[in-house]
Protein backbone atom coordinates (compact mmCIF):
# COMPACT_ATOMS: atom_id res chain seq x y z
CA UNK A 1 0.00 0.00 0.00
CA UNK A 2 3.13 2.22 0.72
CA UNK A 3 4.94 1.07 -2.66
CA UNK A 4 4.40 4.27 -4.79
CA UNK A 5 5.36 6.76 -1.44
CA UNK A 6 8.39 4.04 -0.85
CA UNK A 7 9.75 4.80 -4.33
CA UNK A 8 9.16 8.32 -3.97
CA UNK A 9 11.18 8.22 -0.68
CA UNK A 10 14.01 5.70 -2.11
CA UNK A 11 14.34 8.67 -4.86
CA UNK A 12 14.09 11.43 -2.81
CA UNK A 13 16.96 9.55 -0.71
CA UNK A 14 19.16 8.64 -3.55
CA UNK A 15 19.19 12.22 -4.92
CA UNK A 16 19.72 13.81 -1.63
CA UNK A 17 22.92 15.87 -0.65
CA UNK A 18 23.15 15.64 3.03
CA UNK A 19 20.24 13.18 4.48
CA UNK A 20 19.87 13.37 8.05
CA UNK A 21 18.14 10.87 10.38
CA UNK A 22 15.93 11.64 13.70
CA UNK A 23 15.22 8.76 15.80
CA UNK A 24 12.46 8.28 19.01
CA UNK A 25 11.64 5.69 20.96
CA UNK A 26 9.41 3.79 18.53
CA UNK A 27 12.65 2.33 16.80
CA UNK A 28 13.61 0.58 19.22
CA UNK A 29 9.98 -0.97 20.47
CA UNK A 30 10.82 -4.07 18.45
CA UNK A 31 13.80 -4.24 20.49
CA UNK A 32 12.29 -4.86 23.88
CA UNK A 33 12.00 -1.32 24.59
CA UNK A 34 8.96 0.48 25.39
CA UNK A 35 8.21 3.90 24.15
CA UNK A 36 7.19 6.59 26.58
CA UNK A 37 3.36 7.81 24.91
CA UNK A 38 0.29 5.95 23.79
CA UNK A 39 -0.26 2.44 23.71
CA UNK A 40 1.51 0.38 26.45
CA UNK A 41 3.96 3.37 26.82
CA UNK A 42 6.17 3.97 29.97
CA UNK A 43 3.89 6.96 31.16
CA UNK A 44 0.99 4.97 30.99
CA UNK A 45 2.06 3.31 34.03
CA UNK A 46 4.52 6.12 35.19
CA UNK A 47 3.60 9.70 35.72
CA UNK A 48 6.38 11.74 33.79
CA UNK A 49 5.73 14.44 36.35
CA UNK A 50 6.99 12.32 39.13
CA UNK A 51 9.70 9.82 36.97
CA UNK A 52 10.93 12.40 34.41
CA UNK A 53 11.74 15.61 35.76
CA UNK A 54 14.93 16.56 37.47
CA UNK A 55 13.64 17.78 40.27
CA UNK A 56 11.86 14.35 41.12
CA UNK A 57 15.33 12.58 41.15
CA UNK A 58 16.67 15.03 43.61
CA UNK A 59 13.81 14.63 45.68
CA UNK A 60 13.27 11.23 45.64
CA UNK A 61 16.23 9.37 43.39
CA UNK A 62 15.01 5.83 44.94
CA UNK A 63 11.67 5.92 43.70
CA UNK A 64 12.79 7.10 40.32
CA UNK A 65 15.72 4.39 40.07
CA UNK A 66 12.52 2.22 40.17
CA UNK A 67 11.86 2.90 37.31
CA UNK A 68 15.11 3.08 36.04
CA UNK A 69 16.30 -0.27 37.19
CA UNK A 70 13.09 -1.94 35.36
CA UNK A 71 14.10 -0.06 32.15
CA UNK A 72 18.10 -1.12 32.35
CA UNK A 73 17.19 -4.61 32.70
CA UNK A 74 14.87 -4.19 29.76
CA UNK A 75 17.80 -2.40 27.69
CA UNK A 76 20.35 -5.26 28.90
CA UNK A 77 18.55 -7.97 27.17
CA UNK A 78 17.48 -5.37 24.31
CA UNK A 79 19.30 -6.13 20.87
CA UNK A 80 19.45 -3.70 17.75
CA UNK A 81 16.35 -4.54 14.84
CA UNK A 82 16.19 -4.32 11.41
CA UNK A 83 15.28 -0.76 11.61
CA UNK A 84 18.36 0.41 13.41
CA UNK A 85 20.82 -1.93 11.07
CA UNK A 86 19.01 -0.31 8.01
CA UNK A 87 19.53 2.86 9.04
CA UNK A 88 23.33 2.07 9.81
CA UNK A 89 23.39 0.40 5.96
CA UNK A 90 22.04 3.73 4.66
CA UNK A 91 25.19 5.80 6.23
CA UNK A 92 27.28 2.63 5.04
CA UNK A 93 26.12 3.64 1.45
CA UNK A 94 27.16 7.04 1.76
CA UNK A 95 23.51 8.51 2.05
CA UNK A 96 23.13 9.01 5.55
CA UNK A 97 25.13 11.86 6.73
CA UNK A 98 24.30 11.36 10.51
CA UNK A 99 21.78 10.45 12.70
CA UNK A 100 19.85 12.46 15.29
CA UNK A 101 18.41 10.16 18.59
CA UNK A 102 16.54 10.78 21.21
CA UNK A 103 16.68 7.37 22.48
CA UNK A 104 19.46 6.55 25.35
CA UNK A 105 20.03 2.76 24.66
CA UNK A 106 23.20 2.81 22.17
CA UNK A 107 21.45 0.26 19.82
CA UNK A 108 22.70 2.67 16.48
CA UNK A 109 25.93 2.61 17.05
CA UNK A 110 25.74 -1.58 18.10
CA UNK A 111 24.13 -2.02 14.97
CA UNK A 112 26.63 0.04 13.33
CA UNK A 113 26.14 3.03 13.05
CA UNK A 114 29.34 5.55 13.09
CA UNK A 115 27.89 9.47 12.94
CA UNK A 116 25.31 9.24 16.06
CA UNK A 117 24.33 12.50 17.76
CA UNK A 118 22.73 11.25 21.33
CA UNK A 119 20.43 14.23 21.81
CA UNK A 120 19.57 12.91 25.39
CA UNK A 121 22.75 11.74 26.48
CA UNK A 122 23.10 7.73 26.78
CA UNK A 123 22.10 5.23 29.80
CA UNK A 124 25.39 3.48 29.34
CA UNK A 125 27.40 5.57 31.72
CA UNK A 126 25.89 6.97 35.29
CA UNK A 127 27.80 10.19 37.02
CA UNK A 128 28.26 10.24 40.77
CA UNK A 129 26.38 13.55 41.77
CA UNK A 130 28.74 14.21 44.53
CA UNK A 131 31.99 13.68 43.67
CA UNK A 132 31.53 13.81 39.77
CA UNK A 133 33.45 10.33 38.88
CA UNK A 134 31.41 8.24 36.13
CA UNK A 135 30.82 4.53 35.65
CA UNK A 136 29.87 2.18 33.12
CA UNK A 137 26.06 1.14 33.95
CA UNK A 138 26.89 -2.30 33.62
CA UNK A 139 29.64 -2.53 36.73
CA UNK A 140 26.82 -1.01 39.08
CA UNK A 141 24.79 -3.21 40.92
CA UNK A 142 21.45 -1.83 41.26
CA UNK A 143 20.11 -4.17 44.40
CA UNK A 144 19.83 -1.21 46.54
CA UNK A 145 18.09 1.52 45.24
CA UNK A 146 19.17 4.11 44.38
CA UNK A 147 22.75 2.98 43.42
CA UNK A 148 25.40 4.53 44.69
CA UNK A 149 29.21 5.51 44.13
CA UNK A 150 31.70 3.12 45.01
CA UNK A 151 34.10 5.76 45.60
CA UNK A 152 32.26 8.53 48.10
CA UNK A 153 29.11 7.13 48.56
CA UNK A 154 26.76 9.72 46.36
CA UNK A 155 24.04 9.03 44.27
CA UNK A 156 24.33 7.93 41.19
CA UNK A 157 22.57 9.06 38.20
CA UNK A 158 22.28 8.01 34.26
CA UNK A 159 24.03 10.39 31.78
CA UNK A 160 20.52 11.13 30.22
CA UNK A 161 18.63 13.95 30.30
CA UNK A 162 15.61 14.45 32.22
CA UNK A 163 13.30 16.95 32.15
CA UNK A 164 14.56 20.82 33.40
CA UNK A 165 17.39 19.70 32.42
CA UNK A 166 19.62 21.36 29.63
CA UNK A 167 20.64 19.21 26.45
CA UNK A 168 24.17 18.77 26.24
CA UNK A 169 25.87 21.37 24.45
CA UNK A 170 28.15 19.91 21.65
CA UNK A 171 24.89 17.39 20.60
CA UNK A 172 22.43 20.71 20.66
CA UNK A 173 24.62 22.15 18.38
CA UNK A 174 26.16 19.69 16.27
CA UNK A 175 22.25 18.23 15.83
CA UNK A 176 21.48 22.28 14.60
CA UNK A 177 24.50 22.05 12.20
CA UNK A 178 23.26 19.02 10.84
CA UNK A 179 19.62 20.04 10.61
CA UNK A 180 21.12 23.49 8.53
CA UNK A 181 22.70 21.45 6.08
CA UNK A 182 19.87 18.90 5.63
CA UNK A 183 17.92 18.52 2.21
CA UNK A 184 15.89 15.41 3.56
CA UNK A 185 15.10 14.16 7.10
CA UNK A 186 14.15 10.83 8.06
CA UNK A 187 12.10 10.76 11.07
CA UNK A 188 11.65 7.72 12.42
CA UNK A 189 9.42 6.59 15.49
CA UNK A 190 9.17 9.90 17.10
CA UNK A 191 6.03 11.38 18.22
CA UNK A 192 7.62 14.84 18.03
CA UNK A 193 6.14 16.46 20.91
CA UNK A 194 9.30 16.93 23.14
CA UNK A 195 11.59 20.51 22.11
CA UNK A 196 14.05 21.64 21.05
CA UNK A 197 14.48 17.61 19.14
CA UNK A 198 10.98 18.60 17.47
CA UNK A 199 12.39 22.14 16.31
CA UNK A 200 15.07 19.98 14.26
CA UNK A 201 12.14 18.66 11.18
CA UNK A 202 10.94 21.91 11.77
CA UNK A 203 14.04 23.50 10.72
CA UNK A 204 14.37 21.47 7.69
CA UNK A 205 10.87 22.01 6.46
CA UNK A 206 11.38 25.90 6.28
CA UNK A 207 14.25 25.87 4.97
CA UNK A 208 13.28 24.09 1.95
CA UNK A 209 14.47 20.42 2.83
CA UNK A 210 12.13 17.71 2.52
CA UNK A 211 10.62 15.52 5.70
CA UNK A 212 10.20 11.66 5.36
CA UNK A 213 8.08 10.60 8.16
CA UNK A 214 8.14 6.87 9.60
CA UNK A 215 5.98 5.99 11.98
CA UNK A 216 2.88 3.78 13.23
CA UNK A 217 0.55 6.80 13.81
CA UNK A 218 0.57 10.11 12.38
CA UNK A 219 1.79 12.97 14.46
CA UNK A 220 1.57 16.53 14.16
CA UNK A 221 4.21 16.88 11.65
CA UNK A 222 2.45 14.55 9.33
CA UNK A 223 0.24 17.35 8.47
CA UNK A 224 2.05 20.49 8.55
CA UNK A 225 5.16 19.22 6.91
CA UNK A 226 6.12 15.87 6.56
CA UNK A 227 6.50 15.45 2.73
CA UNK A 228 5.93 11.78 2.27
CA UNK A 229 4.85 9.44 5.35
CA UNK A 230 5.08 6.28 5.80
CA UNK A 231 2.76 4.32 8.07
CA UNK A 232 4.22 1.24 9.50
CA UNK A 233 6.54 -0.18 11.76
CA UNK A 234 9.66 1.12 11.48
CA UNK A 235 11.55 -2.64 11.62
CA UNK A 236 9.23 -3.43 8.02
CA UNK A 237 9.64 -0.26 6.17
CA UNK A 238 13.44 0.97 6.55
CA UNK A 239 14.86 -2.45 5.34
CA UNK A 240 12.30 -2.12 2.61
CA UNK A 241 13.46 1.59 1.65
CA UNK A 242 16.76 1.05 1.95
CA UNK A 243 17.05 -2.04 0.04
CA UNK A 244 15.21 0.31 -2.53
CA UNK A 245 17.72 3.06 -2.45
CA UNK A 246 20.83 0.32 -2.98
CA UNK A 247 18.33 -0.80 -6.49
CA UNK A 248 17.35 2.28 -7.74
P1 LIG B 1 7.32 8.76 22.18
O1 LIG B 1 7.01 7.62 23.10
O2 LIG B 1 6.78 10.09 22.52
O3 LIG B 1 6.84 8.42 20.71
C1 LIG B 1 7.11 7.17 20.12
C2 LIG B 1 6.57 7.23 18.70
O4 LIG B 1 6.94 6.05 18.05
C3 LIG B 1 5.03 7.33 18.61
O5 LIG B 1 4.70 8.35 17.68
C4 LIG B 1 4.61 5.95 18.09
O6 LIG B 1 3.47 6.01 17.23
C5 LIG B 1 5.84 5.54 17.32
N1 LIG B 1 6.05 4.08 17.23
C6 LIG B 1 5.85 3.12 18.17
N2 LIG B 1 6.24 1.92 17.75
C7 LIG B 1 6.70 2.10 16.48
C8 LIG B 1 7.25 1.23 15.48
N3 LIG B 1 7.42 -0.08 15.70
N4 LIG B 1 7.62 1.76 14.30
C9 LIG B 1 7.47 3.09 14.05
N5 LIG B 1 6.96 3.96 14.95
C10 LIG B 1 6.58 3.48 16.14
O7 LIG B 1 8.93 8.78 22.05
P2 LIG B 1 9.87 9.98 21.62
O8 LIG B 1 9.25 10.80 20.56
O9 LIG B 1 11.21 9.40 21.38
O10 LIG B 1 12.86 12.38 26.64
O11 LIG B 1 9.91 10.81 22.95
C11 LIG B 1 10.75 11.92 23.03
C12 LIG B 1 11.29 12.08 24.41
O12 LIG B 1 10.22 12.03 25.37
C13 LIG B 1 12.19 10.97 24.89
O13 LIG B 1 13.51 11.08 24.39
C14 LIG B 1 12.17 11.17 26.35
C15 LIG B 1 10.69 11.33 26.55
O14 LIG B 1 10.32 12.03 27.65
C16 LIG B 1 13.54 12.54 27.77
O15 LIG B 1 13.67 11.63 28.57
C17 LIG B 1 14.13 13.91 27.93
Amino acid sequence: MNDEKMREAARLLKRSRHAVALTGAGISVESGIPAFRGAQGLWDRYDPSEYAHISSFMRNPGKVWGMLRELYRIMEQAQPNPAHHALARLEELGILKSLVTQNVDGLHQRAGSKRVIEFHGNGGTLICLSCGMEYPARDIRMDDLPPACPRCGGVLKPQVVFFGEPIPPRALEEAFEEADQCDVMLVVGTSAQVYPAADLPRRVAWSGGRIIEINLEETHLTQDMTHIFLQGSASEILPRLVELVEKS
